[in-house]
């Protein structure tokens, strides 16, 4: 009982240390590993029919970081953060449904049953989706995935800003990226030099309806 009161405490705590920081230690370098552990944590996230749909661009090489800082409009974090993390969506995610649903059958968390309902699903639903309610669906869990990626960052000692401030055309040119990948946001991830600024929030009242918006 105490322990997960003490384990709910740490997370309000990572909550409400979370803020956007726009000054990084340039000298802090995150390494290979824990980047790879803070997205693996990140990555579960939940996601529509845990189709997984984000593709992750690590950008942590010091010359690239410079060719992003135009394209992201001269944000100095974009040089300076240990990583930028370009959080991108695949429009074709859902053709890695049997790879998914195949894995949860060796786990053991599916059945046969189970998986045959779900790829009915994929190859009914997915398939023939509109473009606008599939870039709707990336987007969504993209948005997701995101938070989950700050969160972990900040849980372990990191600090992080979301950024849609650049130019997606020109960043999916110079960084080669596929038609097929939707843009989400690019993630600066690294040690604070200076603390984010405090930001104020709407009240609960002013933003929820309880049973009717009227
Ligand atoms: C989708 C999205 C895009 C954002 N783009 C930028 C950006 O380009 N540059 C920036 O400095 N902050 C950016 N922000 C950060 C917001 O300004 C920040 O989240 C907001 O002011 C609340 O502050 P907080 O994150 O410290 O709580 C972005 C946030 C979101 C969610």
């Amino acid at each position: 009982m105490s322990t997960q009161v003490e384990q709910q405490q740490d997370f309000f705590k990572v909550v409400h240390e979370r803020h956007s920081v726009r000054y990084y230690d340039p000298a802090v370098k995150i390494s290979k590993q824990e980047l790879e552990e803070i997205l693996q944590e990140a990555t579960l996230a939940p996601s529509s029919s845990n189709l997984q749909p984000w593709r992750f661009l690590v950008i942590d090489d010091q010359d690239l970081k410079g060719k992003l800082l135009p394209i992201a409009y001269n944000q100095q974090q974009v040089v300076d953060a240990s990583a930028v993390i370009a959080v991108l969506g695949d429009m074709n995610w859902y053709q890695e449904g049997e790879k998914i649903y195949s894995k949860s059958v060796e786990a053991g968390y599916m059945s046969e049953d189970v998986k045959k309902q779900m790829m009915s699903t994929v190859e009914n639903g997915y398939h023939h989706m509109d473009e606008a309610r599939k870039k709707k669906i990336v987007h969504i869990d993209g948005g997701l995935i995101s938070m989950q990626l700050m969160l972990v960052a900040r849980a372990k000692g990191y600090d992080t800003v979301p950024m849609g401030g650049y130019d997606a055309a020109k960043f999916n040119e110079m960084f080669q990226i596929p038609a097929h990948y939707e843009n989400i946001m690019l993630i600066a991830l690294g040690k604070a030099a200076k603390p984010g600024h405090p930001t104020v929030r709407l009240s609960v009242d002013e933003v929820t309806h309880w049973n009717s918006m009227k």
